[in-house]
């Protein structure tokens, strides 16, 4: 039975799942409202743990470990999605878990996603499951080429996607993805990437930030800007993707969504996330609230606050030895550096990220005009 324990008020402990800088941001907010955090990782040292009351560094499904853990905090969010759901449920049976488990299986698992998004009329790229060679060679026949071949489960910043062209040979393909579960998709020819970040509360109250329009490099996240260059309404259709989605996964924290804008001006759903999101790290330096206050307020039951942003904002992640830009960064006044703390600056690893503050436009861009 889980605690009546909301909400949780200021004093209380917030367990988080995962150690990463969005666990590092999420401390922080919860820091700034008084609350205390208590870490659950695997890894020593990590972003988080920096930042944190107290780390329990122990296996994600260590039982004994998770129970010492849900007993020592007043509810427990998670900021990295491959927790083992088993691991949630055993929290879940004394304290609350926010949000709840359920989504999270739906969220690590490409199918369900996408089985999800086109259940509540929200359009995706054509795709198929897939498990075998032969299943592959159908979906590839089915959606055409160019195709993505995803693994189910476990992706992130690009790993476990092959790209599928005109000339690639599918048995190479099936035999290189090593998986038993995976997704094939058509390539869509998108004019822009979004994201729509929503919270929502114990009580159904929701809030979104506005899209922001991010590009990528290689599949890994290099910017995020707003306003992105989209017409007023299609900005209105974005947020409304993922407010429908939040609600009717009763999501009580922050869900993110990624959104492909196609040249003929429709919106496909790409994937989601049920937790603070990289392209919404914009929201620290230029929101009344940003994402992670947000997402402490929502998985602790006290109101939301305002998504109002204050001015423009282009956010550029860090990755691998970009960090030692950091100089050149702190002499730009309205920069707003973040770093998480990472010692060891791998090729491609998220090191910090840089927020530039920009004088608000006040109107459309010509290029939106165009839309
Ligand atoms: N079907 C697709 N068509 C075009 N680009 C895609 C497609 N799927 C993924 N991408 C590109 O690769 C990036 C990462 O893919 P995504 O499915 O979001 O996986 P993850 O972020 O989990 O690694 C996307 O943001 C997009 O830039
Ligand atoms: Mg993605």
């Amino acid at each position: 039975m889980e605690k009546a324990a909301f909400p949780v008020p200021p004093g209380g402990i917030i367990g988080i799942f995962g150690g990463g800088q969005l666990g590092r941001m999420a401390a922080m907010a919860a820091a700034r409202l008084g609350y205390r955090c208590h870490i659950f990782t695997p890894d020593t040292d990590s972003p988080a743990a920096q930042v944190a009351m107290t780390t329990t560094v122990a296996s994600y499904d260590d039982i004994d470990a998770l129970r010492a853990f849900s007993a020592k905090v007043d509810v427990a969010t998670f900021e990295f999605e491959n927790i083992p759901i088993e691991s949630l449920r055993v929290v879940a049976e004394q304290i609350p878990v926010r949000p709840s488990w359920k989504i999270l299986k739906v969220a690590q698992d490409r199918v369900r996603e996408k089985t999800f998004f086109n259940t509540i009329g929200l359009r995706t790229a054509p795709w198929r499951r897939v498990v075998d060679q032969e299943t592959l060679a159908q979906a590839v026949a089915e959606v055409g080429r160019p195709a993505i071949l995803k693994t189910a489960r476990f992706g992130y910043d690009g790993k476990g996607q092959i790209r599928i062209d005109a000339s690639t040979p599918l048995e190479d393909v099936w035999h290189r993805i090593n998986t038993e579960v995976g997704v094939v998709e058509a390539v869509v020819d998108f004019t822009r990437e979004l994201s729509v970040i929503v919270a929502r509360g114990v009580d159904g109250a929701w809030a979104a930030f506005e899209p922001a329009e991010n590009r990528h490099k290689n599949s890994v996240l290099q910017m995020s800007q707003v306003p992105a260059r989209i017409h007023s309404r299609m900005a209105v259709s974005a947020v409304e993707a993922g407010r429908h989605a939040a609600e009717v996964l009763d999501v009580v924290g922050i869900l993110a969504v990624e959104i492909f804008v196609t040249r003929e001006g429709q919106l496909l759903m790409n994937e989601m996330a049920p937790r603070p999101h990289n392209s919404g790290h914009w929201t620290l330096d230029a929101c009344v609230t940003d994402q992670f206050e947000q997402f402490i307020r929502a998985v602790c039951g006290l109101p939301l606050g305002s998504p109002a942003r204050y001015c423009d904002a282009e956010m550029l992640n860090l990755l691998g030895e970009e960090v030692v830009r950091w100089r050149d960064i702190l002499k730009n006044p309205f920069a707003r550096l973040h770093l998480y703390g990472k010692d060891d600056a791998r090729p491609g690893r998220k090191m910090g990220h840089v927020t530039h503050l920009k004088p608000r436009t006040g109107k459309l861009s010509r290029d939106i005009e165009q839309c």
